[in-house]
């Protein structure tokens, strides 16, 4: 489908890249497409950024039929600009929409699409250390109407966002407390969705989360509220006895992409790997024994990310001394050379944009 482009003639000045945090920044222009039962996904367009216009009666206000996913366009040193892992993005965001009964789009297309706006928007994508250009895919539902059932129209948007680190922390270590009282999701659920329930229903206990000091929350599952899931925006792993051990995808967590990026090294490094379940009692007795190494997460908006402290009922632990342990340190420098171009990408991980 050809692309209508209309431009703005009020470009924003350029943001201070050594203040640039995470999503609060928009870039001159977004991607719209829109859906109906007879013309299909139809009108794909790049224009100004700007507000979308809803009667009050929009679905998706109301029952929040939506997916929306999270991936970011790198600066390598000569400038080039690139993409890490994209057609994976755009598969799990149709498989979102199936979850979700949203109809399916053109995966070659929508990045066909994000590549051009990229192209445009060239001077939105950062250079300095650690940032990058952060894009944001989401459908929502619009017809307007209040009874319960899947919107018969839709509007697919893209935003970009320049950003930093997001945590606060940056690369130090984060503090993580472990939810009792609150789950995110069950098996059968919307749990491997990118959706916006999901994060909804993440923020009571965040907010618990944060009076207490810590950054994020470790969701347990949602029957026993004893094997371990995932963070509120992270995958999770931990090295005990030097394995690298992370959730298997049991139903009710994101398959993220890092995730499989960070396994799909390991292997390739010969680490002892396992996906599996894995308790909470099972970590804190590890550390007890000694035997528990490291902590981190891993997304694509906080890259990876050491975890110093956990915190469950009433025990504390301290993981790597508080610090950066080996191993996260390695995924970390491997896995941002490769989206920074800084060195080879044996994964085929990169797609370049220009
Ligand atoms: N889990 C949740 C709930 C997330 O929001 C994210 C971020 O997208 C992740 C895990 C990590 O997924 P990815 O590595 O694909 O960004
Ligand atoms: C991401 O890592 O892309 C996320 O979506 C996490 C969060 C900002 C929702």
């Amino acid at each position: 489908m050809p692309i209508q482009i209309h431009k703005t003639d009020q470009l924003k000045p350029p943001p201070d890249q050594s203040k640039l945090g995470f999503g609060t920044i928009f870039s001159d222009h977004m991607f719209n497409m829109d859906y109906n039962p007879d013309e299909g996904w139809h009108n794909p367009r790049i224009e100004p950024y700007a507000p979308i216009s809803m009667e009050p009666s929009t679905m998706v206000l109301h029952y929040g039929q939506a997916v929306f996913e999270g991936l970011k366009a790198y600066r390598a040193a000569d400038s080039r600009i690139q993409l890490f892992r994209p057609r994976d993005n755009f598969k799990r965001m149709n498989r979102s929409c199936r979850m979700l009964c949203i109809p399916e789009f053109d995966e070659s297309e929508a990045l066909d699409a994000l590549k051009k706006l990229i192209s445009l928007e060239n001077k939105w994508v950062p250079s300095a250390p650690e940032t990058s250009l952060y894009i944001r895919p989401t459908i929502i539902a619009m017809d307007p109407f209040l009874g319960v059932r899947a919107s018969f129209t839709y509007r697919f948007f893209i935003i970009l966002s320049p950003v930093g680190a997001y945590y606060p922390e940056g690369f130090d270590p984060v503090k993580i407390w472990v939810s009792q009282d609150h789950v995110r999701a069950v098996r059968g659920g919307v749990g491997e969705a990118k959706t916006p329930g999901n994060y909804a229903a993440s923020l009571l206990a965040g907010n618990k989360a944060h009076e207490k000091g810590y950054t994020q929350v470790l969701w347990l599952d949602g029957v026993k509220r004893k094997n371990i899931e995932e963070v509120g925006a992270m995958n999770i792993f931990f090295v005990i006895d030097d394995e690298l051990i992370t959730p298997a995808l049991s139903g009710s967590i994101l398959h993220g992409i890092t995730r499989d990026s960070v396994l799909a090294l390991a292997r390739s490094w010969d680490m002892k790997v396992a996906e599996r379940q894995i308790s909470i009692d099972e970590v804190m007795s590890a550390h007890a024994a000694g035997r528990l190494q490291e902590i981190f997460g891993c997304g694509t908006a906080a890259v990876i990310s050491p975890v110093g402290e956990l915190k469950y009922g009433d025990q504390v632990i301290e993981v790597t001394d508080g610090k950066v342990g080996p191993l996260a340190q390695k995924f970390y420098q491997t896995i941002t050379d490769i989206q920074y171009g800084r060195t080879a990408d044996p994964m085929t991980w990169i797609e370049p944009v220009t």
